[in-house]
Order: C-alpha cells, then sequence, then structure tokens
C-alpha cells in the first residue's frame, strides 16, 4: 500500500541520515594504533625538545630544582595571569599548612588585545587594589608570578615571552621578559614595591601545590582552557642547557614545562586531524600553531564541535538543515556547556533546553546528535591526553631503569574537574597505554597560586642559605 511504501522511504531516509551522523562521527574515534602513533610522536618529541631550540614541543627549563619539602614558611604574594583572569593571593605557610586570601580580576577583551604596556599597567593596576584591600601596600612581598604562555627562562626569575597561546594577542609582548615588563608597570605607577622572585608556567605551580601534600607528585598538568604538562627530568638529559653555571652539584633534577600543545606544529598529526579541526586551526589567532592544543583543550573543543554542527546542519542531517546566525557565532559553545550537555544526569528535554538557551531550535532527535557530536570530541581530547601522558610516564621509567613506576600527577582546569567524563576517559587511556605505570591523578587546590608562593619560599630559603 502507499501508506507502507511512505512508512518505508521515510525509514530508509532516517537510516541513511543516521549513517551520515555516524560517519562524521567516526572521524573522531582513535583505535590502539593512532593512539599509539600519538604516544610516539609525542616521545619524540619531548625527546628533540631537550636537545635542541626550535623544536615544536618546546621543552623549556623552569629553573625549579625541587619539590617543596614541607619546611617552607613565611608569607607570599602569588600573582597569577593565565586565562580571562588574573588573580592575586597572599599565601602564608606556617608548619605544612597554608593558608591563602585572594582577589579575581577580570581582564577586558580590549586589554588582552592591546599593548603590552595596557595589558601590565592593568595588572600592576590590579595588584594595587590587592595591596589596598589587604592593608599590605608597605610591605615590600616576595611575590611569584605565574604567567601560563611559553617562556625561554635563562633563571627562576626571568623569561621572554615565545609567543601567545590561548587567544591572546597583546602587542610588543613576545620576545620580551615578561618579569621586566610588570616590574616596569608597577615602578611607572610609583605606588608600591615588589619583589618578584620567581616567574612560573601553571604547570609548575600546580605540580607544587600537590608536591606539598604528596611527595611522589613530579607530574603537573592542565586540562583546562589550555593543555599542557610539567614534569621532573634528569638535568644530564637536559641537553640544550649543559652549560648552565647557576646549578649547584647537588641537584639533580628540573622541572621542564613541556608546553606539549605544540605538538603537530611540524604536522607529525596530521594523519589524525580531521576537516573540522583544519576548519578551528585556520579561524584561530595563530593558524598553524599549538595543534595538539587544539584537539585537546577547553578553548577550542567547543568550536570543533560547533564545526561538526554547521557540517551536519548544511548537509540537512540536523536542525531540519536550517543554518541559523547562531551557528554561524565563533564561541558559543563554551566548556560549561559542554560539560552540561554530556551531563549524563540531564534528560534530553534539559539537553534541548541548553540548545534553546544558546539560541539552536530543534527537536530531541536533534538534542541525541548534539550530545553524541560533544561525546565524540571530548572523548577523542581525553584519549589524546592520555596518550600523551603515557609518553611522559614511560620515559620517566625508563630513565629511572625501573619495571614498574608509581607517580602521582597534580592537575588542573575545568576540563579535568568539571566535565562529566574526560577524566575518567584520561585515567583508562593512560592504563592501557602505560601498563607498567601506576599514575595517580590528585586535583590540586588553588594549584598555580600556591605553587607561585612555593616557589617563591624555595627560593627565598635559598637565598637566605
Ligand atoms: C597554553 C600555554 C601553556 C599553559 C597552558 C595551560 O598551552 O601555552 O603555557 O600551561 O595553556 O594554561
Amino acid at each position: 500500500s502507499k501508506g507502507a511504501a511512505l512508512v518505508a522511504a521515510v525509514a530508509q531516509r532516517l537510516t541513511s541520515q543516521r549513517r551520515k551522523v555516524d560517519e562524521a562521527l567516526s572521524l573522531f574515534t582513535l583505535n590502539q594504533q593512532q593512539l599509539q602513533l600519538v604516544k610516539s610522536r609525542m616521545r619524540e618529541g619531548l625527546e628533540a625538545g631537550l636537545k635542541s631550540k626550535g623544536s615544536s614541543v618546546k621543552m623549556l627549563p623552569s629553573f625549579v630544582y625541587h619539590t617543596p619539602d614541607g619546611t617552607e614558611y613565611g608569607k607570599f604574594l602569588a600573582l597569577d595571569l593565565g586565562g580571562t583572569n588574573f588573580r592575586a593571593m597572599l599565601v602564608r605557610f606556617k608548619r605544612q599548612k597554608s593558608r591563602l586570601y585572594h582577589k579575581i580580576y577580570t581582564i577586558p577583551l580590549e586589554i588582552m588585545q592591546g599593548t603590552g604596556e595596557e595589558l601590565f599597567d592593568h595588572l600592576a593596576q590590579c595588584v594595587c587594589d590587592f595591596l589596598d584591600y589587604m592593608g599590605l601596600k608597605k610591605a615590600r612581598l616576595p611575590a611569584g608570578f605565574t604567567f601560563s604562555f611559553p617562556c625561554e627562562q635563562s633563571g627562576v626569575d626571568t623569561g621572554t615571552l615565545v609567543s601567545w597561546t590561548k587567544g591572546f594577542k597583546a602587542t610588543d609582548c613576545e620576545g620580551q621578559d615578561v618579569v621586566s615588563m610588570l616590574r616596569e608597570a608597577i615602578k611607572r605607577r610609583n605606588e608600591f614595591d615588589l619583589d618578584i622572585v620567581a616567574l612560573l608556567n601553571d604547570t609548575v605551580g600546580t605540580m607544587m601545590s600537590c608536591a606539598y601534600e604528596d611527595p611522589q607528585c613530579e607530574i603537573g598538568m592542565i586540562a583546562g582552557t589550555g593543555s599542557n604538562l610539567c614534569y621532573m627530568e634528569q638535568l644530564k638529559n637536559i641537553e640544550k642547557i649543559k652549560e648552565d653555571s647557576g646549578i649547584t652539584r647537588t641537584d639533580t633534577e628540573m622541572c621542564i614545562n613541556t608546553e606539549w600543545g605544540g605538538l603537530g606544529d611540524d604536522r607529525c598529526l596530521d594523519e589524525i586531524i580531521t576537516p573540522y579541526d583544519a576548519e578551528v586551526d585556520i579561524h584561530s589567532v595563530n593558524p598553524g600553531k599549538q595543534r595538539f592544543e587544539k584537539l585537546t583543550s577547553g578553548m577550542y573543543l567547543g568550536e570543533i564541535v560547533r564545526q561538526v554542527l554547521l557540517d551536519l546542519t548544511r548537509r540537512g542531517l540536523l536542525f531540519k538543515g536550517n543554518v541559523t546566525e547562531t551557528l554561524k557565532t565563533p564561541g558559543i559553545f563554551e566548556t560549561k556547556y559542554l560539560s552540561q550537555i554530556e551531563s549524563d544526569r540531564l534528560a534530553l528535554l534539559q539537553v534541548r533546553s541548553i540548545l534553546q538557551h544558546l539560541g539552536l531550535r530543534g527537536t530531541c532527535d536533534d538534542s541525541i546528535v548534539v550530545k553524541e557530536v560533544c561525546g565524540a570530541v571530548s572523548r577523542r581530547a581525553a584519549q589524546l591526553c592520555g596518550a600523551g601522558m603515557a609518553a611522559v610516564v614511560d620515559k620517566i621509567r625508563e630513565d629511572r631503569r625501573l619495571e614498574r613506576l608509581s607517580i602521582t600527577v597534580g592537575v588542573d582546569g575545568a576540563l579535568y574537574k568539571l566535565h562529566p567524563h574526560f577524566s575518567q576517559v584520561l585515567k583508562e587511556t593512560v592504563k592501557v597505554m602505560a601498563p607498567q605505570c601506576d599514575v595517580t591523578f590528585l586535583p590540586s587546590e588553588e594549584g598555580s597560586g600556591k605553587g607561585a608562593a612555593l616557589i617563591a619560599a624555595v627560593v627565598r630559603q635559598k637565598q637566605e642559605m
């Protein structure tokens, strides 16, 4: 009959649509072989970066030689610039305990993308406000400065910005010493004085703060707006700083900020990069750069999702083929929406209302597809981080000639802490890909700030010795 034929035709159309959606999603599934490839590419990147400058995995020396030993004491200021916020903190260490006061300042877009002088003047103004608030303007406290971008350091208290990442693009900063820039901005203000004793990456701060609780912590990882990792490396392996004079004879290790987000900038990941990833890269402020970060961090996952949805809609497979302005708007899918959409506790109707809130009207079937797209993209991100992590822990294990390695990773970032599945998939992947390592993940609290204060304390103690 006519009716039956119609039903059959509709059913067929649905299965063929479903097949096309599945095909798009399958671009994001990685098999064991591909994950092994990523692991070995990461390993090669780590090794190459230790040997020479200018490698895609930058492997930046931090001049931090030890994790804390618990004898740290005193009052320190910690300043933290890493994403859209600047945080000022006062940290006090006393008998293995720490107390912390902080204030958060947002950085307006026009300042993020203005001149370097404007940016650092703004930071100095925030510090000034914080010192006023705490009544510490006359104190001249030692400060640690967490600056979460790649810096080429030649000592613990100095470093030049190699290149902005994560959407920052203030002018006249790349190639400049960021500690001097902050000192000069403070001088220009002429209202207070600060003793900046340490410059560090957020991964290093995270590792330090977690090591304060757990001495097995020798790795720091951020899975947030950006993606990065640091770990304790043997000094003898860091070929590019062999001739450094500041190293004392008792030091055997140094923390290395890998800047693993740059893996693939030499195109070594092209085999796994999808057309959607390529699209996201082209429209970013730094095309061709931070390729691994663009597959794994919060700043980009939402954009990848949007590119997939856009494509599926254009092909008539979603939202009744209706390409809206909203869907064409970069940045609509913040990480927090991905986390919400993927939450298992959420009914489809709620997913639908989140989408509506974003300006995307669809059916419940559309909601299913959107949720699947988010899942595929975030799962791949977690697996890639897991493969990268496996490369790091296996390297440490082999360097120490161990059959088994037991190690803790201090970790921070919204993707790790707030996403419903990311941390689980990450852990499972590490387990499968580095079977000889027992890796414990320890979420940090106020990591990069507390870590900055800890490094300031360590530096101070060394100076006083
Ligand atoms: C970016 C930065 C890196 C930082 C990471 C996490 O990858 O280049 O320095 O650690 O984001 O914030």
